[in-house]
């Protein structure tokens, strides 16, 4: 089932640095949502707060009513959350095939322990992963890329390889970060097409950081505005765009006066 996802009054600091401030929102089952704001406003730094990688000072994190701020990111797996990241972290010299299959051993059954005893339902369960890792870069247009090394093919393809890797993970929340960054307009119509599909046929929540506004218009339902580590509006991407302190914030105060 989609996953529900709350922020309350999330803060993060660095030393001195505020990096974020008080920021809360919900996510409702099922949503595509947007993140947006200009460069350095906290986007990634809030995906790393939810998905474990950094830990809020202060502020509450739930996942279908769960407290999960502070927790490790393999816990965070286990409630259904899979994310991919602004700069794919792709083990280059492997196969696409081996890089999606990183990660995915959290559905093995067992633990560690009993994975390396090599058990005939541990094999199993991994050629079970492994066709699925197939089906879905066949899905995603990467099937013939399979046994390519990765650092083969193109960034945009890199991309494609995190987001099969993160739905390999059967996620309840996906969390993608400027997933159609240096895409060209062809790939970022054919990666619109993906999310679509995926909350048809998925049952998934997605939040989605990313500056391209034709992507967020085009999937979110709704969308928070981050500048400076705080929430500056809530609503939807069509009033996000036309709202004074949004264009403000993305342009400076001076030139969007210029532009009114
Ligand atoms: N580990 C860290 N230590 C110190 N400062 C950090 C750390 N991580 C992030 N920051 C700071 O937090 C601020 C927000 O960065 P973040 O990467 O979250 O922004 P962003 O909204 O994702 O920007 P972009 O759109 O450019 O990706 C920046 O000023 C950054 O330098
Ligand atoms: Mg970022």
């Amino acid at each position: 089932m989609a996953a529900q996802l709350t922020l309350k009054d999330v803060s993060l600091q660095f030393g001195g640095i505020k990096v974020l401030q008080d920021v809360s929102f919900g996510v409702e089952p099922g949503q595509i949502f947007g993140l947006v704001g200009p460069n350095g406003a906290g986007k990634t730094s809030l995906f790393n707060c939810i998905s474990g990688h950094y830990k809020p000072t202060s502020g509450s994190i739930t996942i279908d009513g769960t407290e999960v701020s502070g927790s490790h990111p393999a816990t965070l797996a286990k409630h259904g959350l899979a994310r991919t990241f602004q700069h794919p972290a792709l083990q280059l010299e492997a196969t696409v095939l081996e890089n999606v299959l990183l990660g995915a051993h959290t559905r093995l059954p067992g633990g560690p322990g009993e994975w390396s005893l090599r058990l005939p339902r541990t094999g199993r369960s991994e050629r079970v992963l492994r066709s699925e890792a197939l089906a879905l870069l066949e899905r995603n247009g990467l099937g013939w890329a399979a046994d390519i090394p990765a650092d083969e093919l193109s960034h945009g393809l890199h991309k494609g390889i995190e987001l099969c890797r993160a739905l390999l993970m059967k996620p309840r929340l996906l969390l993608l970060d400027e997933p159609a960054a240096g895409l060209p307009h062809t790939e970022v119509e054919h990666l619109i097409q993906t999310v679509r599909r995926l909350r048809a046929e998925d049952d998934i929540t997605v939040v989605i950081v990313e500056h391209h506004m034709g992507l967020i218009a085009a999937l979110t339902d709704r969308v928070v505005v981050l500048d400076h580590g705080r929430k500056l509006m809530e609503g939807t991407a069509a009033q996000a765009q036309s709202d004074k302190r949004v264009i403000e914030a993305y342009i400076g105060k001076d030139a969007a006066d210029d532009a009114a």
